[in-house]
């Protein structure tokens, strides 16, 4: 494992989110697992235009996959009711897939902001060509096949051609799929589902921007967006390894975020990367026996009262504050979760 900065980092020792150096060593790698990036006391959207969406656009990324599980014991944590998560059985159990389209539309169209007479423009290109459309929705079907063979596809069809024509190729690819049922929603519609009736979802696909959006929202059913991993995928099959969360500038230095969304990327990393299926799962497994047994940050510690307190001392970028609050609340900070769930790996 070698070890290069990009984002923040890499701007302070390079002065650019992704330099040469860096990618001198991913271009030799099998994979890249990757820490989020952002920061606030840069221009607004350096690092994630330059380094983030830099570095998917350079390896053609195109495939993002960001698996939202609920598990169980969380269920309080969740933003809705347990009766909503549970199934007949009530079971809280299940995972929501959003295969998220990376390297087309709004976030790789042209983008221009104008000054004329009558005052100032802005506008971003939302597009998307057949093959790009046809290679993400291939990727969704052969998610669904794989699974409960029912597979959503997310778009705004009764308004944007860029969408009219991303419906009609999900009909076109899906007759190579008969095993499969395919379900078209508008996106306003499925965000509205998602957040009232997850369960009827498996695998989701969609745009880029859409899939930024609902992956969020996928995210905030598990609880936290600290747990979301990310694959991302180039048609070669080599991959990168994220949080789907980016980062949270505000909490940097705190040592009180979740780092399961990292670990867990790390296990998709093993499983699509190296086909080390039997060790991608005892790293999943053992992020299910921590919360099974009570570990907690302090995102998805359901406390309340925790949640209050602390935001002085985040506010503050007090962390030794920080700290205490989460030993008053029996909460575990970065590491400690992590070693707990290193523990259950033994
Ligand atoms: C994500 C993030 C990024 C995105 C940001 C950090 C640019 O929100 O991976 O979902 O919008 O793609
Ligand atoms: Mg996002």
């Amino acid at each position: 494992m070698l070890f290069r900065s990009v984002g923040g980092a890499a701007y302070d020792k390079f002065k650019h989110p992704l330099p040469p150096e860096t990618l001198k060593i991913t271009d030799a790698s099998d994979a890249i697992l990757f820490g989020s990036v952002g920061r606030d006391d840069l221009p607004q959207g350096l690092v994630e235009k330059e380094g983030l969406l830099a570095i998917r656009k350079y390896y053609g990324f195109f495939a993002n996959l960001r698996p939202a599980t609920i598990y169980s014991p969380l269920a309080e944590a969740s933003s809705l009711k347990k009766e909503r998560l549970t199934d007949d059985q009530g079971h809280a159990g299940f995972e929501l897939l959003t295969v998220r389209e990376l390297t087309g539309g709004a976030y790789f169209g042209d983008r221009v902001t104008m000054e004329e007479t009558g005052g100032k423009y802005a506008s971003d290109c939302m597009k998307y060509s057949r093959e790009e459309i046809v290679r993400i929705l291939k990727v969704g079907f052969e998610a669904a096949r794989k699974r409960k063979k029912v597979l959503h596809s997310i778009d705004k069809a009764n308004v944007l051609d860029s969408s009219k024509l991303w419906r009609s190729i999900a009909i076109e690819v899906g007759k190579e799929y008969p095993d499969v049922k395919l379900v078209h929603q508008y996106v306003d519609n499925a965000a509205m589902q998602i957040a009232t009736w997850p369960r009827q979802f498996d695998v989701i696909v969609t745009e880029n921007l859409f899939g930024d959006i609902l992956s969020d929202l996928s995210a905030a059913i598990t609880g936290s967006l600290g747990l979301l991993p990310s694959a991302s995928i180039n048609e070669k099959g080599f991959g990168m390894y994220e949080p789907s969360g980016g980062t949270a500038p505000d909490l940097m230095g705190l040592g009180i975020v979740n780092p399961i969304a990292q670990i867990r990327s790390a296990a998709m990393m093993l499983s699509y990367s190296f086909k080390l299926e039997k060790e991608s799962q005892a790293i999943e497994n053992a992020v299910a026996k921590a919360l099974e047994k009570g570990a907690r940050t302090i995102d998805i510690c359901g406390k309340k009262e925790a949640y209050e307190k602390i935001r002085g001392p985040i506010a503050q970028k007090d962390k030794k504050a920080a700290q205490s609050i989460l030993k008053e609340f029996n909460i575990l900070n970065t590491e400690q979760i992590a070693d707990r769930i290193i523990e259950e790996m033994k």
